[in-house]
């Protein structure tokens, strides 16, 4: 709860939008689209590198800076957007039956200290943990891993 407020005041404030992408999105462009994830593997794609959709092609981040962004969320967003797209949706199948979304659960549950990720409340080692928690296949735990370390830097929760 504490920690909402703060992010509210933070967004209220302007602070938090360019340094919350997951924040920003949520405020800025999930009334329309819906989550970021789920909207990034459906409708967009990435080509040599450049994020990319069927209607803009690789001009997509060209339309996307006249589109509810701000030269500062611009970057991060279609940072965000290529990552979703070449990610495979593990988080989506294995977690988010029982958690919020994965910028929820890093905001709330999830710290990194010297580049490795553990539980806030617990302090277990997240790797380990999650070779026998959500159901994930050995091969896929590093998968996840690494997409919470990037949500840590997306959401800023450190
Ligand atoms: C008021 C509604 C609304 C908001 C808010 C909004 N969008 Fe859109 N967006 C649209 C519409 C309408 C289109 C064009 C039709 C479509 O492609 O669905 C579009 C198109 C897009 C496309 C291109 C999709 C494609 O297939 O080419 C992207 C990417 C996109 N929006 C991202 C964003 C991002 C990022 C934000 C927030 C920063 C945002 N939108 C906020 C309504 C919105
Ligand atoms: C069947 C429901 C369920 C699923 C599926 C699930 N979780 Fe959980 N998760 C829980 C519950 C309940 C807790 C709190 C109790 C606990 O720590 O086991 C929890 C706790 C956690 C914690 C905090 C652990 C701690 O020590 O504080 C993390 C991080 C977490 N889950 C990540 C994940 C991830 C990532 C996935 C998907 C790979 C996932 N969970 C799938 C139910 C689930």
């Amino acid at each position: 709860m504490r920690c909402m407020t703060l992010v509210a005041l933070l967004i209220a404030s302007g602070a938090a939008s360019a340094a919350d992408i997951h924040a920003y999105w949520e405020n800025h462009c999930l009334e329309c689209h819906g989550h970021a994830g789920a909207f990034a593997r459906d409708r967009l794609t990435v080509e040599d590198g450049v994020l990319a959709s069927d209607r803009w092609g690789t001009r997509l981040e060209r339309f996307l800076a006249n589109h509810y962004t701000t030269p500062a969320t611009l970057g991060p967003i279609v940072a965000m957007l290529t990552a979703q797209v070449t990610t495979p949706p593990l988080y989506a199948e294995h977690c988010r039956s029982c958690h919020a979304t994965a910028a929820d659960l890093v905001r709330n549950s999830v710290e990194r200290r010297d580049g490795v990720l553990y539980a806030r409340s617990s302090g277990q080692a997240l790797a380990p943990f999650l070779e026998r928690h959500g159901g994930l296949a050995g091969e896929e735990v590093p998968v996840v891993l690494q997409v919470l370390d990037r949500l840590v830097d997306e959401t800023l929760a450190r």
